[in-house]
């Protein structure tokens, strides 16, 4: 039985995947020795926090060859354009506001603000999306996030304004240092905002491919509430957001410097009516999970026996999960077409679906793709709509398996 990382209680199974792969780590050759580690889901029933059971070392996942580049889409540029904005618009009492972002990338949000002359620092544990960020013109420290690393920071820029991250608190698996790396380096009147995806979308949708190694924490303002007070700070407010399937945005202040939004309570009470609170919530998630799988492969091994041919839109890192977990491999899915130049060229994780350069996305015959990228199903059906006009199908497959 394993622990809850926060609070220690024992975690209650969720749900097991049994061996995965790691969900960015694209092969160069098919053949190289993979590593795989078992990947479950627990829920604490006392602090209520639903993460995997099993992490593998952040070192596996965030290095030099770190595959995600935030700046690949339209949509997620002009999002934290929109984050920066909001950040000048908030700290603009301040005479000169210090912003602290953990996990910048390639500096997609900062580099907003570091045009604006505003005093900031991205710190960024992977190398490569680091000196992206630095040719982006942003300020950057090659570290992990925690305590030790915040006392370090505050000695030589001062407190924080604002301290955010989006997409990077739920992969840290130490997150209690995290939480006590803010509550050191945040002024007395400062914020933090930080988003990622949201339990309440995975679980409405039954999108469980958002479950992959870099993601050790599924959070609700349910679980984010009892942590935050752990360290002194408080949930103020919870703003809902369109990227990644679904995301929420949560803001915190030092406990007492703001009574909580009204969004807090109503965003709890809509967590509770999924019961997002106790095990039999996760119960259900489990039977949708798998009819999903089921269904998804019946369709392509019935595609197939027609002679159908299928490829897949976007190498996603989350696609891992879905493709290893319902046993779909290049006998199903002919390739995938992805953007990211770092992954044209390889194999999937696990199950060494070739990856393709978007020019060679629909060769002659091919009538169906399978949208791995589905959080970016609005671009993307907008891109393609000449696919469609020619006859072509797209299969999606939350909360169900479709073609349109
Ligand atoms: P994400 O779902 O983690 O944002 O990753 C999206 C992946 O999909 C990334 O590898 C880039 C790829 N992609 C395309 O190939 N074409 C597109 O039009 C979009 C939006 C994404
Ligand atoms: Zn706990």
């Amino acid at each position: 039985m394993s622990q809850c990382r926060v609070c220690s209680a024992a975690l209650e199974p969720v749900i097991d995947f049994g061996r995965m792969p790691i969900a960015n780590g694209f092969l160069k050759d098919p053949k190289a020795k993979e590593f795989f580690y078992n990947m479950a889901v627990g829920f604490c029933p006392s602090c209520l926090m639903v993460q995997l059971t099993e992490a593998p070392a952040p070192e596996m996942m965030f290095n030099d060859s770190y595959a995600f580049f935030s700046s690949t889409s339209r949509a997620m540029a002009e999002h934290f354009r929109g984050n920066a904005e909001e950040v000048l618009a908030r700290t603009s009492r301040s005479s000169a506001p210090f912003i602290v972002e953990l996990g910048c990338n390639d500096g997609i949000m900062l580099k907003n603000l570091a045009a604006k002359g505003v005093k900031h620092l991205g710190i960024e544990p992977s190398s490569n999306v680091a000196r992206a960020a630095r040719q982006n013109g942003v300020n950057v420290t090659e570290k992990f996030f925690n305590a030790a690393t915040a006392q370090a920071i505050l000695k030589e820029y001062g407190p924080a304004d604002v301290i955010c991250g989006s997409n990077v608190f739920c992969h840290i698996e130490d997150i209690n240092s995290v939480f006590a790396g803010l509550a050191i380096l945040l002024k007395p009147e400062g914020y933090v905002y930080f988003e990622d995806p949201y339990l309440w979308d995975i679980i409405q949708k039954s999108s469980f491919d958002q479950i992959y190694d870099e993601h050790v924490y599924y959070f609700s303002g349910l679980s984010v509430r009892n942590l935050a007070a752990r360290h002194g700070l408080e949930l103020v407010d919870m703003a809902h957001q369109e990227v990644h399937g679904g995301s929420m945005r949560y803001y915190l202040k030092r406990k007492g410097v703001q009574a909580p939004a009204s969004a807090v309570a109503e965003w709890i009470a809509k967590e509770k009516e999924l019961k997002i609170d106790v095990i039999d919530g996760y119960r259900v998630f489990k039977s949708k999970v798998d009819v999903i799988c089921r269904d998804l492969k019946a369709l392509l091994v019935d595609l197939k026996a027609k002679g159908a041919r299928v490829v897949g839109y976007g190498a996603t890192s989350k696609s891992t999960t879905l493709l290893n977990y319902a046993g779909i491999g290049p006998e199903l899915i002919e390739h995938i077409s992805d953007t990211t130049p770092t992954k044209i060229g390889r194999f999937t994780p696990g199950m060494h679906i070739p990856v393709k350069a978007y020019e060679d996305l629909v060769p002659g015959g091919v009538r169906y793709v399978l949208l791995l990228a589905w959080n970016h199903k609005k671009e993307i059906m907008a891109k393609e709509r000449a696919f469609q006009a020619q006859g072509g199908k797209f299969i999606t497959y939350f909360p169900a398996v479709v073609m349109e």
